[in-house]
């Protein structure tokens, strides 16, 4: 079975383009990623087209509420089959622990992972909500909150994830969007990595949308990073 390290955000507003899209995707080389744009335009019938065409779907809704609600959410993820679902970390250890369970009784193997901090966030950002301890002490106290909750990862960026291999063990699974080849605009993202660095880090998957989805030939972009990730 191939498993794909690239995870294709799939940024559009309708479903129409997301499957002209997919269209041109070869499920055995990436992954997609549902969030919340199309999924709010176009939902579980997608997830649902999507996985006939032989992708592995990560809904990325990044469920953040009171327990019963968010275990109530993955529940019904967990139902529409996708290959992984996510909620926010800072939904605090009662949270975690109700997705976890939902997943767990749920009887699927979708992965469930947390976002730590957002990739889009830089230090000023950090500093205007108080959190005083920078990036990688307050990502890997989030990574241990969730390991400890029995979450199978974390969302972060690369260039938290050596720290958080090292801390956290070759079983915990590290998802990092913030990807971006060399020479791409980082567009709304501040902690960006390229895809070789993101690997040599030591990210399970990476997350990239814009510089393949805005490309003007999306295929070369995607063969390229393929390539590197490879060599
Ligand atoms: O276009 P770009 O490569 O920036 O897309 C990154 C994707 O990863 C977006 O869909 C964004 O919502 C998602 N994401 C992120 N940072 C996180 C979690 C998810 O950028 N911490």
């Amino acid at each position: 079975m191939p498993d794909p390290t690239l995870i294709i955000a799939l940024d559009f507003h309708d479903a129409r383009t997301a499957l002209d899209f997919a269209d041109r995707l070869n499920p055995d080389e990436c992954r997609l990623k549902v969030g919340m744009e199309l999924y709010t335009a176009a939902g579980p019938e997608l997830i649902d087209t999507l996985a006939r065409r032989g992708f592995d779907i990560f809904l990325d809704l990044k469920f953040h509420d009171i327990p019963n609600t968010v275990a109530a959410a993955v529940r019904v993820a967990t139902g529409l089959g996708v290959w992984m679902v996510n909620v926010h970390a800072l939904g605090g250890r009662r949270m975690l622990e109700a997705a976890r369970d939902a997943v767990e009784t749920s009887g699927s193997r979708t992965k469930l992972v947390a976002v730590t901090l957002l990739t889009s966030m830089n230090a000023e950002a950090l500093a205007q909500l108080g959190w005083v301890n920078g990036f990688n002490e307050s990502v890997l106290m989030l990574a241990r909150l969730s390991a400890e909750c029995g979450l199978d990862g974390v969302v972060c960026s690369a260039l938290e994830a050596s720290a958080l291999r090292q801390a956290m063990g070759q079983g915990f699974c590290l998802v990092t969007p913030g990807i971006r080849p060399s020479g791409y605009s980082s567009d709304d993202q501040s902690r960006i990595v390229t895809p070789m660095e993101a690997k040599r880090l030591g990210a399970d998957y990476l997350v990239i949308g814009r510089p393949i989805t805005r490309a003007d030939n999306p295929g070369q972009v995607l063969q390229k990073i393929l390539g590197e990730l490879k060599a």
